[in-house]
Parts: C-alpha cells; structure tokens; sequence
C-alpha cells in the first residue's frame, strides 16, 4: 500500500509505525500537518491508499478525509474521545488503557473503529507510558486495521457508542493542593502532565510548570524536616518537597512567562539550573551510587555474578557537561571493581540523546557549552572505548538518538531492549558533524560505505533492523531480569579470557593504526566549525527544537512524494 503519514512531527509513535511499515512492505510517506493546502497538496502528490495520523493536534480536513480512507491513531479505549485521554487515564488511575485506530470523519474521535489494543497501566509518566505502552500497543492496532483493510473487511465497529468528547485537561484540574493532597495524588498529577505541560505551581516564590517527578524514601525522609509543601533538600540536580504524608523530588520545570514578556518563551530546564541560587541553598541529600532501586538518584550502580551495571535515568536521555562528568566517575570507579563485564543501562525510557540542547541553549555562551558538553561526552567514550580490564556493554531499555547512539557503540557489545528505536545520526540538528569517536566505532560496526549512509539518510531504527546491519548485536526482551542473566552468562562464559584477550589485541592494533585521538581530534575539529564558524544552521535548529517551534516545512528525506529524486525515503544503505 502507498501510505501517508499526516503528522503534527515525527515523532516516536510515527517513527515506530514509520519503521513497521516499510519492513512488512508498504510505500511510506510523511507530511507534517502544516496547513489544510498544504496537506491537500501532499496527498495530490503521493496519491495513498490510506491516510494515517498517528500524531495529530488538529483534525483533518473535511477535503481529505471525505476522498481519502484516513485513519487516525487514539491514544485511548474505544469509546474514549478527546485530546488529553492519556492524561485523563493517568489522573483517573484506570488500571489498564488503549489505542484505538479510528476512521476520521465529520465527529472527533467518533468514526468506524478499525483497530483497539489494550495494555494495562504502568506507575510512570505520560511520555514513558506513550513511547512504551501506546506505541506498542498502536502498531497491533494499526496491523489490525491494515488487515482487516486488506481483506475487505470493514471497520471491527462501524458505528460505535458515542461518548461525551471529554474536553483537554486544563491547569486548574491539574493543580497540586501540597496542604491536601497524597504523594499517590501528586504524582499522578506530575506524571499526567509529563512531559507537555507539566504542572503550573510555583517554587521559591516564582510561578513555574513542574515535571518530572519520583517519590522520596521514608529513609530520605526521616532525614529532613519540613511541612508539607516546603522544598527541603537538593540532590543531583532535584529537589525534594513534602507533601502531606511523603515527598517528591523534582527534577525539572519551565519557568511561567511574565505578563507581557518580550522574546521567546522559558523552556524546561533542570531545577539546578532553573533556579540556580535557590538551589544551591538547599542541604544536599546524597546517596552513593551503590544502593537499593527505590533510592532516587540518577545514577545507581549494582553487581551480580561477575557483571556490573550502571544506570544513569537522565531526564529526557539528554546529557549535561556535568552529568557526563558524573558518569564518567561512575564508569572509571566500575572499572576497578573486580568484574568482568560493566554494563550500561542508561534510563528506562532513553539510552540517551546526546548532548544537554536545552542546558545548551540556556547558558551565556551556547557555543561554549556545547564545546564542553561534547567534550564531556567524549572523555565518557573514551572511559568505555579504553575499559580493558572488562568486557563493556551498552544496553539500550530506551531509545537512543544522536549522540547517545554513538555513545552505546563506544562499548564492545549493543544489546537492544525490543521495541526500541534509533536514531544514530546528527545532521537533523543543524547539520551537526557529531563526534562520540563516531568515525571510530561506526565504519567498524557497519563499514565505512554503509556508516556514510546512515549518517546522509537520518532515519530511524527499529532493533530489528539494527541488528541486521550489525549496529546491535543481541535483542532482548524488554526488562531488567533478561539482561541480567545475559550479562552474568557473559561474565562466566568460559571462553571470557579469550574474548578479553582478542578485544585487547584489537584495540591495540587499531591504535597502532590511527590513535583514537586523532578520531577526535577531527571530529572535533568539523565540530568546531558547527558551534563557532559562519554556518549558524546549528544554533538555529537548536533553537528550533528547544523552543519546540512549529515547522515550516517537511524534510525532504521523509516526504518522498515532494522529493523529484527518490520514489520512497532511502533504505539505509541506498
Ligand atoms: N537535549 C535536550 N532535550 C532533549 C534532547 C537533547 N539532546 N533530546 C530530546 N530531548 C527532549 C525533548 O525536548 C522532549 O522534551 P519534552 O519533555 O519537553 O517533551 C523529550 O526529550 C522527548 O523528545 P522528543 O523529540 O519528543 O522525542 P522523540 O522520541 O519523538 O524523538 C529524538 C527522539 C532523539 C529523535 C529527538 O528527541 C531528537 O532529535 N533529539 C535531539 C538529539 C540531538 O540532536 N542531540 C544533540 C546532538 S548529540
């Protein structure tokens, strides 16, 4: 089938369907939803089977849906209807939710349903839940409908019960009441709005939106004091606020935008920096990086049967110069604990996404930053790339884009949670050269006609097909208990030594033969030109992204039917 992707960004729920589709054969196209001509235009061009829209913030026009079979993705049961359902789902407490892939007409989320699957609830956030759960759940649900579709079938519901649309969540039905409400209640508040919009509050006398939120330990708590509401402690880059019978920490907020504030917008920023002075106030409440789960902290660090394993839960996967530093402690640390095999987790949701853009954008000097970030990422390669005592592995549970995907090859061995995606490339960032040492451990992965097209290409990878080209090495099944077993099976391999040995013998053989130095001496020098010289394409899509600006036009790579040369996007190695 020739399917269009009608869009509001191509973001992980379309990436994953973007990926599904073209592997069971279909002609895949993407236009983002611009503007109804344009859209008009996009379908004139590619002429599809089938519309879907998997990630829409309007509905489509009457002209398109009344020509064309669309099919839109819901986030939510069928009979559930309106823009804020996950929302709802989380603050509601429903104990398991859905997709529904509904046929789009004249009523919002009230057409033919060609497609439902469910998944029951999980105690994280909105966006982990919609990149975990909803995407799983909608790529059965789009295969669903594809079938049936293909069969001649017809919708599974041709007229299903309408329910009231329930209206989008606003901020006073999300608003924390800190003299009333439960940790449980806070929480679901925080995670509701997590990512976009967060929750409209206030800390240290300044209105901002909060996310990113965990509950504290008792243990914690019994070593701080306060009243419910009051901010009492600091740790990485959190704070901690009571509630009535517990406490948060909060990672992150976006400041609110002053009455008639000229310039752009505040965006999300980690509260050490959002509130820098007030912050710095607070008693700190470390915890070692060795320590039970239920511990929040960004890094933690655990052993088992020979293997090490290090977690590092950065917000959003993206990665600050001083949060690499810290990692970067914790890597060197784990190289002189008596293991075998390090292996490392990154977070739950993302592996990582590469350097701090919006740590990046907020700082005096963005070009300055982003020198030290990128050199702070590749002092942390360099820790794993020259780890010789271990066998290291990246170990992807989440997403991994940019350079946190070339951070994951600095290891000997990628292991992929399925269904993770990746994006190992830079150039959707202004161009980005990129450099992780991703001259080094790319060509030697896929060889070096296929690592130029991967980087010119800027597609997504479903594991599946990572593992194919040789980018991974293993898939795994989603969850810790695998991975672990896997690892501890690694460390007792009895042909360990000889695997230590060759990796040894590689590695100083390859540097013999061109210095790892010298890889990023010239990565670093082409990243030089991007941060500093006359091309200011970087700073701009920077901008762009932090200040998540509508776009203005859909890449040429993704939207085939606007591209005079390519007849679908390319496959990674064309
Ligand atoms: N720095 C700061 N924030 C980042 C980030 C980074 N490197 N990468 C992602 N984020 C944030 C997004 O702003 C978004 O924030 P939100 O909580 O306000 O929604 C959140 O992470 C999720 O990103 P989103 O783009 O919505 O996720 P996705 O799964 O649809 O797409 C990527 C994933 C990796 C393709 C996309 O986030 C991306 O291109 N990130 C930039 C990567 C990059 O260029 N890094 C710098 C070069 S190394």
């Amino acid at each position: 089938m020739r399917i269009l992707l009608l869009v509001h960004s191509f973001n992980s729920l379309t990436q994953a369907l973007f990926v599904a589709l073209r592997a069971a054969g279909h002609t895949v196209s993407v236009e983002l939803d611009i503007a109804d001509s344009v859209a008009a235009e996009a379908v004139a061009l590619f002429r599809p089977d089938l519309i879907l829209a998997p990630f829409l913030k309007r509905a489509i026009g009457a002209a398109i849906w009344r020509r064309y079979l669309c099919l839109v993705v819901h986030p939510g049961v069928a009979g559930d209807r309106g823009p804020s359902s996950l929302d709802r789902a989380i603050l509601d407490g429903e104990a398991q939710w859905g997709v529904t892939v509904l046929q789009a007409d004249a009523e919002m989320d009230a057409g033919p349903v060609w497609g439902e699957a469910r998944f029951p609830m999980r105690a994280a956030s909105k966006s982990s839940l919609y990149r975990k759960e909803v995407c799983a759940a909608a790529l059965l649900a789009v295969a669903q409908a594809l079938e049936r579709l293909v069969a001649g079938a017809g919708p599974l519901t041709a007229q299903p019960a309408r329910a009231p649309l329930r209206p989008l969540l606003r901020q006073p039905e999300r608003r924390i009441d800190w003299q009333a409400d439960s940790t449980a209640l806070v929480l679901a508040k925080l995670r509701s709005a997590d990512g976009v919009p967060g929750v409209l509050d206030s800390l240290f006398g300044q209105p901002c939106y909060l996310s990113d939120a965990h509950a504290a330990t008792p243990a914690s708590l019994a070593l701080v004091g306060g009243a419910a509401g009051d901010v009492v402690a600091r740790r990485d880059d959190a704070v901690l606020r009571r509630t009535v019978d517990g406490g948060v920490w909060i990672g992150h907020a976006r400041r609110a935008a002053a009455a008639g504030q000229a310039g752009p917008a505040p965006f999300k920023l980690a509260l050490a920096h959002c509130f820098a002075a007030d912050f710095r106030a607070l008693p700190e409440l470390a915890v070692p990086t060795r320590r039970a789960s239920a511990e929040w902290a960004a890094l933690r660090y655990w052993e088992d049967g020979g293997a090490g394993f290090l977690s590092f839960d950065f917000h959003n996967g993206a990665m600050s110069t001083e949060q690499c530093q810290r990692l970067a402690q914790a890597v060197r640390e784990a190289r002189l604990r008596p293991i075998r095999v390090l292996v490392l987790l990154g977070g739950e949701d993302f592996f990582s996404n590469g350097i701090h853009l919006n740590r990046i954008e907020a700082s005096e000097s963005p070009a300055d930053e982003s020198w030290r970030n990128i050199n702070a990422m590749n002092d942390l390669a360099l820790d794993i790339l020259s780890a010789t005592d271990q066998l290291t592995v990246s170990a992807l549970r989440g997403n991994a884009g940019a350079g946190g995907a070339f951070l994951a090859l600095a290891a000997d061995l990628v292991w992929a949670c399925e269904p993770v995606l990746l994006n190992p490339h830079y150039k959707n960032m202004g161009n980005l050269y990129g450099s992780e040492y991703w001259t080094y451990s790319l060509p030697r992965r896929v060889g070096a006609e296929a690592a130029r097209a991967l980087m010119q290409n800027r597609l997504p990878w479903s594991a599946g097909a990572a593992l194919a080209a040789g980018l991974v090495d293993a898939l795994l099944p989603a969850g810790l208990a695998a991975l672990e077993q896997r690892a501890i099976a690694l460390a007792r391999d009895p042909a360990f030594a000889a695997r230590l040995a060759e990796k040894r013998a590689r590695r100083a053989r390859d540097e013999a033969h061109k210095p790892l130095q010298s890889y990023r001496d010239e990565e670093l020098a082409r990243m030089h030109r991007n941060f500093y010289g006359f091309d200011p394409s970087y700073h701009v899509a920077r901008f762009h992204f932090v200040h998540k600006m509508p776009h203005a036009w859909t890449p040429r790579h993704l939207a085939v039917h606007r591209n005079p040369v390519l007849k679908a996007p390319p496959t990674t190695y064309e």
